[in-house]
């Protein structure tokens, strides 16, 4: 019998909750690391600006709650939710936004990035908010296939007020 040098993880014993301070930091961090082994990883001039927009989204307890998921005592993933108002992002202004997801790389495949997500949406919902707004890049499958499993659809300009009085959307812009 192989020994797993750490128990198995199953979404189901992730618990989602909101971060404090010295844990909004740690997600920070993850976050980072996460980004730098998608399908595209940032190039370096890039990079530093990426580290720097997370670190800061993390750190602004203002406009972001910090959701963060946990197994245990471990950090295992992170998104920044932005209740409607607190930041529009290009989205209309009664739409909340979800950024800086990241699920750190030996936890991936699990669910977890879905329950992050799925968490946030849910705040959304709560608040009464127009839609949900998130962008990506075209080159994230995996983050792709994730927010249209959850129903995100993806934006072009002059759609958004039409889908918008729709109903409740989610609606993901592809990065430029
Ligand atoms: C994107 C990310 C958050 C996903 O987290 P995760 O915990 O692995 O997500 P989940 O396990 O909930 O779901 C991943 C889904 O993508 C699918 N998937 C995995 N690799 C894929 C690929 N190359 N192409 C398409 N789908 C893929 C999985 O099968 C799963 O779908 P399923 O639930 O239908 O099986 C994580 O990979 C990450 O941190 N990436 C780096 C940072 C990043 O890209 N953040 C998002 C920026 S918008």
């Amino acid at each position: 019998m192989t020994r797993l040098a750490r128990p198995a993880m199953s979404v189901a014993e992730i618990v989602i909750r909101e971060a404090n301070t010295a844990e909004r930091r740690q997600a920070a961090d993850l976050v980072i690391t996460a980004f730098s082994v998608t399908a595209s990883p940032p190039t370096p001039n890039d990079r530093a600006a990426l580290a720097r927009a997370i670190t800061d989204g993390y750190a602004d307890r203002t406009h972001t709650t910090a959701l963060t998921a946990w197994s245990g005592t471990r950090l295992v993933g992170a998104i920044l939710y932005a209740a409607t108002g607190a930041e529009s992002a290009g989205f209309p202004a009664d739409w909340a936004v979800l950024r800086a997801l990241g699920v750190t790389t030996d936890a991936v495949g699990r669910g977890i990035g879905t329950a992050l997500t799925v968490d946030a949406v849910g705040r959304g919902m709560t608040e009464g908010a127009g839609g949900i707004g998130l962008y990506t890049a075209d080159t994230n499958l995996r983050a792709r296939h994730l927010y249209a499993a959850l129903g995100f659809v993806v934006m072009s300009p002059g759609q958004s007020s039409e889908l918008a009085r729709a109903g409740f959307l989610r609606g993901l812009k592809e990065d430029s």
